[in-house]
């Protein structure tokens, strides 16, 4: 783990290749391995590889989503808000597992952001989500993960440039 960790990067070029369906089942089984708290599970995932609606997908907001367009797979993260109160940690447990096991079988992937952000003055970006894939309005939508074959090839972060002040010892100051 800490190895897949040290050569971890967010990937946003894709090959034009699909996803192997056995592939996609252990994305699948990694999503549904997280923990959650309370075993509450409130986690929901939309899969989506049809190409135009990655692309629709890909105009969700203006900055920071565009790769999707090109991506084999974007896993939309969602969180039941009425099974539980902890949704938003739970839906970024799994997107972070998922992202750490596509890695692990030489997928490449990126977050995209979608909670808090606009899709235009009008509308949010979850809203937009929702409405295109029909997702109802207490199922909120935290991100999208983007995946595919990585089309670019990106050094690792030298462990000399880690913050190592951000840890401290026994009390802040
Ligand atoms: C909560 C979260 C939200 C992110 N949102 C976006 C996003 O909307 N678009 C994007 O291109 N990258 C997004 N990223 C990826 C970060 O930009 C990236 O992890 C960061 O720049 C560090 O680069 P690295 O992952 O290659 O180490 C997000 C990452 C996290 C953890």
């Amino acid at each position: 783990m800490i190895e897949l960790l040290r050569s971890r990067r967010s990937i946003r070029q894709y090959e034009d290749r699909p996803i192997e369906p056995a592939t996609v089942e252990i994305l699948k089984e990694a999503l549904l391995r997280a923990p959650s708290s309370r075993g509450l599970e409130p986690w929901e995932f939309v899969f989506v590889d049809d190409r135009e609606l990655l692309g629709k997908l890909a105009r969700c907001k203006p900055h920071g989503a565009s790769f999707l367009q090109q991506a084999a797979l974007g896993i939309v993260v969602c969180g039941d808000s009425s099974k539980s109160d902890t949704w938003i940690e739970d839906c970024s447990i799994t997107s972070i597992l998922v992202q750490m096991v596509a890695q692990s079988i030489g997928l490449g992937s990126c977050w995209v952001q979608i909670r808090l952000r606009r899709h235009d003055d009008e509308h949010t970006a979850e809203k937009y989500i929702q409405e295109l894939l029909r997702i109802p309005e207490h199922v909120r939508v935290e991100s999208i993960i983007s995946i595919g074959y990585p089309a670019e090839n990106k050094e690792p972060i030298p462990t000399e440039d880690l913050k190592h002040g951000k840890i401290r010892m026994g009390r802040f100051e």
